[in-house]
């Protein structure tokens, strides 16, 4: 226990590690130290308790939530399934799922060979060495007494809690990144398709952690606005970075499909449907750019010169991407990468920003005034599922911070809206609009109440 005239002392330090925006070290499976395996964290004694402990920092039973509950428990289990084996056979891969590196890399904390301790089993999966980083360096020091969190991550634990680094590791596997990509061939082998949006999937997976008033103290303040707003532009930059990535970008002559909204080619042709976004042409493959989206909303309601900028450098790709400003696939290329890096550059310099931005509950009703209005533009899958995620995790904060009169007619639109988006087939854009105009009605009536 630190003595009390260092707590002020330590507080400030994680409050500041917490704001300050620092270049993500590098991630669990890239770290140049070795992994040793969930042994070490799994006795009863550690973090291996059946039930949560009461007088301690952290619960101890986070092992038991993990291998009960948590999918990272069973993602390597499961390239053993009849799924995994026909994804790998329509592949051509010479090795079964379970071996190939392709899968292992998502499916399994997969460091290099030589970094594997003697009790490193891949079979754990997505283990927790997997998220909090390869625990040669600090698995000793982090149960001392009075070492802090901010020396354990000096060590090499993973700052999972800071909103860039999370977003960057959840990212790097859900939605790819230059060392783990499920390209269109893997989704057309069979591989599920990835819809990703960070705090909804921080709220599935089974929390093995409290946020409480001790958390605080070790690790600051965690704004849950701020965070889904960091998730939304670190989500935007991989997409950019992939389209900007020369390597990635293009499979053949064709871009790389993944970074395309599915539906524009998948749907039957006999569902003529085709509406005007973005001033695109009739015919033309859309990028699936529901996080772009996400991000024009956030700027637009915290900070509209940016806002202005990000659309018009949004416009140049998207206009870069059917290519109508160049001759010739490989200018239309090099155009898409030189647009996209703008965008991506233009992101990360807002990232800063917005991680120390006060995003208070006035802001997080114009977010979600700005997500209502714009709801009805997304008429694609993907765009409609994001404003949903959105839309859903702004309400709930809202109802979670101010639980006031509309909060079940907020609800209930909420639930209806999940309805909607229930089969991706069968998802009627129509009835979305709808659903969006009575949630403006609902908001202005309650904001007029007031
Ligand atoms: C870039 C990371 C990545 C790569 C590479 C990857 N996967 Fe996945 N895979 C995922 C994620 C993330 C999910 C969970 C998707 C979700 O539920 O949103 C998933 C889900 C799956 C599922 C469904 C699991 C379930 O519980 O139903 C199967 C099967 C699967 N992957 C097999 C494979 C195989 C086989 C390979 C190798 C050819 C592979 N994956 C490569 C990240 C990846
Ligand atoms: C999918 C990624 C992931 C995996 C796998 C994972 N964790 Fe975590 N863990 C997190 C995140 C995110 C947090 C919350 C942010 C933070 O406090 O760092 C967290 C927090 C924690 C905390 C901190 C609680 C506190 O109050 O400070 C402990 C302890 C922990 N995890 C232990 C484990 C153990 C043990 C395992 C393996 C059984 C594990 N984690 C597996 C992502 C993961
Ligand atoms: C090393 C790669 C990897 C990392 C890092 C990772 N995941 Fe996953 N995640 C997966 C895979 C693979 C699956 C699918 C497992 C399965 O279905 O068996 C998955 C499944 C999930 C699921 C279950 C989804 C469902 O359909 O039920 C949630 C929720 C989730 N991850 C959240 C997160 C969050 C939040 C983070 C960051 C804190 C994170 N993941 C980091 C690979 C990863
Ligand atoms: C530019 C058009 C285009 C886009 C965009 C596109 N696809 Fe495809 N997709 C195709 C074509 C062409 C095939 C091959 C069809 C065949 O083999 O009959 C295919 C095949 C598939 C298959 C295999 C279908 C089967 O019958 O086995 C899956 C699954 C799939 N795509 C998923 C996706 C997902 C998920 C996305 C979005 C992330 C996407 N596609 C985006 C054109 C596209």
């Amino acid at each position: 226990m630190p003595s009390l005239y260092l707590r002020p002392l330590l507080f400030a330090w994680s409050l500041m590690w917490s704001l300050l925006t620092f270049a993500a070290p590098p991630l669990p499976h890239q770290a140049p130290a070795v992994s040793q395996g969930n042994i070490n964290c799994a006795s009863s004694t550690c973090h291996g308790s059946i039930t949560p402990w009461h007088d301690t920092n952290v619960l101890q039973n986070e092992y038991t939530t993990w291998s009960m509950y948590d999918k990272h428990s069973q993602a390597y289990k499961v390239l053993f399934n009849d799924e995994s084996k026909r994804i790998a056979k329509n592949l051509g891969l010479k090795q079964p799922a379970h071996e190939a590196n392709l899968c292992l890399d998502c499916h399994a904390h997969n460091p290099q060979p030589k970094l594997r301790g003697e009790r490193f089993l891949i079979s754990e999966g997505v283990s927790c060495e997997g998220c909090h980083g390869p625990s040669e360096k600090w698995l000793k020091s982090h149960t001392v007494p009075g070492v802090t969190h901010a020396q354990n991550v000096a060590n090499g634990l993973y700052p999972t809690s800071n909103p860039v680094a999370q977003a960057k590791l959840c990212n790097s596997c859900h939605v790819g990144d230059e060392s783990r990509f499920v390209t269109h061939r893997i989704m057309g082998a069979g591989h599920p398709r990835m819809s990703f949006e960070l705090n909804t999937f921080i709220k599935i997976e089974p929390p093995h952690y409290r946020i409480d008033s001790d958390y605080i103290m070790r690790k600051g303040n965690v704004q849950p606005i701020r965070s889904w707003a960091v998730g939304q532009l670190m989500t935007a930059k991989s997409m950019l970075d992939t389209l900007a990535d020369s390597k990635r970008n293009h499979d053949g002559i064709f871009p790389e499909l993944v970074l395309f909204d599915c539906h524009a080619c998948h749907h039957p042709m006999s569902n003529k449907r085709w509406s005007s976004r973005n001033a695109l042409p009739p015919g033309v493959v859309r990028l699936n750019d529901s996080s772009l989206l996400m991000v024009q909303a956030i700027l637009q309601a915290t900070d509209t010169v940016a806002a202005k900028q990000f659309n018009t450098l949004n416009m140049q790709l998207q206009m870069a991407t059917t290519g109508n400003t160049t001759k010739g696939s490989q200018a239309a290329f090099s155009r898409v990468e030189e647009t996209a890096k703008n965008l991506s550059k233009l992101v990360t310099e807002l990232l800063p920003k917005i991680e120390k931005s006060n995003l208070d509950q006035s802001k997080l009703q114009d977010i979600f005034m700005v997500l209502v209005k714009t709801g009805p533009s997304y008429t694609d899958y993907a765009g409609a599922e994001q404003a949903y995620m959105a839309i859903a995790n702004v309400g709930n904060l809202m109802l979670e911070s101010s639980p006031g009169g509309a909060s079940e007619q907020l609800k209930r639109s909420i639930d209806r809206l999940k309805k909607e988006l229930a089969n991706e087939d069968t998802f009627a854009h129509k009835n979305f609009v709808e659903e969006y105009s009575k949630l403006g009605q609902l908001m202005q009536d309650k904001n007029g109440r007031k």
